[in-house]
């Protein structure tokens, strides 16, 4: 006889809790004749692979045993230490290796982050859009989300203060991604920063600062980090070495001035993993210690991403219809366009899907779904020529969208 067993009695929470609705799209791109701008991945091939190899065996040989052991919850002293330099000398962020936390991925940092100050209820602030990851880990906290609107040069500072003045409650904090933002490319003017940190000051609301891509600049590094101009804890950091190194490292960081709140995100860690893998930490100081042959990797990097982002804004110059438009951002792995002519980049997709090529509809970056006129476009995972024709399907399928 089978015996039929009860559903579980899941959490309130996972009603929340949504699949990526980029990777359920992306999972139709599997196939290699479709040109994908939809992924969010540094390219392969500049990945340091014998350095970070030569990296494994040095850890090996020198510290034998200590790598494979458990370890400190806010992470290894060396990495800590290397992480404070190198946020005091690149980016002028007065710290020490006792406010960093090392995480498995900035995206760790975001969860720790919205555990240690949400309850159901409490309200995030945001730009709008918004790099969705983070809306899917603070989602498990049950927030609501209070857009705030932004423009190329990313939030507004009148809107954000009106938003604020009229609030009830306070936001618990205002989440941001200030350079090269996912998705949109952006960057936030260096005297909307300033404007920023003070309204939120003001307020007395924390800002959550992710840099992923701030290393990834093409012409020249962006703005100092709102983290370098607010006031001591007014603003926790997020570092990766995703776009720098490599994303299956998993080596990220908090720089956490707050002393208090630094103690309860690694108390909070403690809670979900203990601490990141000694040994990829370890890895990766070993790679990144020599800063000369890092700093070389990155020129590599930043070289071959503006070729691509170059190659890309090129094609839709050449191939789209004027009711497109598009930004060309100075560094990370996204360009941002709308499309206009009442088209809905949902259905677009649809339409590009056919013609071999993906896209990320725009909707969800918006914490509301409200707008469906944008399209997230990656141009660091692929060659000029594939670009190129990517996008001329791409603009195929806007064509026959609009008729
Ligand atoms: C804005 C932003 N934050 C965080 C992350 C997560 O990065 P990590 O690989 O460090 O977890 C990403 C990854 O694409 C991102 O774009």
């Amino acid at each position: 006889m089978d015996v039929v067993l009860p559903s579980p009695r899941l959490a309130r929470r996972v009603e929340r809790l949504r699949p990526s609705a980029i990777r359920e799209m992306l999972k139709v791109t599997q196939d290699p004749a479709i040109i994908s701008f939809g992924g969010g991945l540094p390219a392969a091939e500049l990945f340091p692979v014998a350095d970070v190899s030569a990296a494994q065996d040095r850890v090996m040989r020198t510290r034998g045993a200590a790598a494979l052991q458990y370890s400190v919850t806010d992470g290894v002293l060396e990495l800590r230490t290397w992480v404070a330099q190198r946020l005091r000398g690149q980016h002028g962020i007065d710290v020490t290796a006792d406010d960093i936390v090392i995480t498995g991925g900035s995206q760790q940092g975001l969860d720790l982050f919205a555990r240690v100050f949400l309850d159901p209820g409490d309200v995030v602030a945001l730009e709008n859009p918004s790099y969705l990851g983070a809306i899917q880990a603070f989602d498990a906290y049950e927030p609501s989300y209070l857009p705030i609107a932004s423009d190329e040069h990313g939030i507004i500072p009148d809107e954000l203060a009106a938003a604020f003045a009229g609030a009830d409650p306070l936001p618990k904090f205002l989440y941001l991604v200030p350079n090269y933002e996912n998705p949109t490319g952006r960057t936030l003017a260096p005297e909307r920063r300033r404007i920023i940190i003070d309204v939120c000051a003001r307020f007395g609301v924390p800002i959550l600062e992710d840099d992923p891509y701030g290393e990834i600049w093409f012409d020249r590094p962006p703005p100092p980090p709102l983290c370098a101009g607010a006031a001591r804890g007014g603003v926790t950091y997020l570092g990766t070495g995703s776009k720098m190194v490599a994303p299956g490292l998993r080596v990220a960081w908090m720089a956490i001035p707050d002393r208090d709140l630094r103690d309860r995100v690694v108390t909070a860690k403690q809670g979900a993993d203990l601490h990141s893998s000694t040994y990829a930490q370890y890895v990766f100081h070993a790679y990144v210690e020599d800063t000369a042959r890092l700093d070389t990797h990155l020129l590599r990097v930043r070289a071959v991403y503006r070729e691509r982002r170059d190659a890309m804004v090129a094609a839709l110059g050449r191939e789209m219809p004027p009711h497109v438009r598009w930004n060309v951002p100075d560094g990370g792995m996204f360009l941002w366009a709308t499309v206009g002519s009442g088209i809905d980049t949902e259905e677009l997709f649809e339409r590009a899907v056919a013609d071999g090529v993906v896209f990320v509809p725009g909707r969800p970056f918006y914490p509301h779904n409200d707008r469906g006129d944008g399209m997230r476009l990656n141009f660091s995972a692929m060659h000029e020529d594939r670009i190129a024709e990517g996008i001329a399907r791409l603009a195929r399928a806007v064509r026959q969208a609009g008729e």
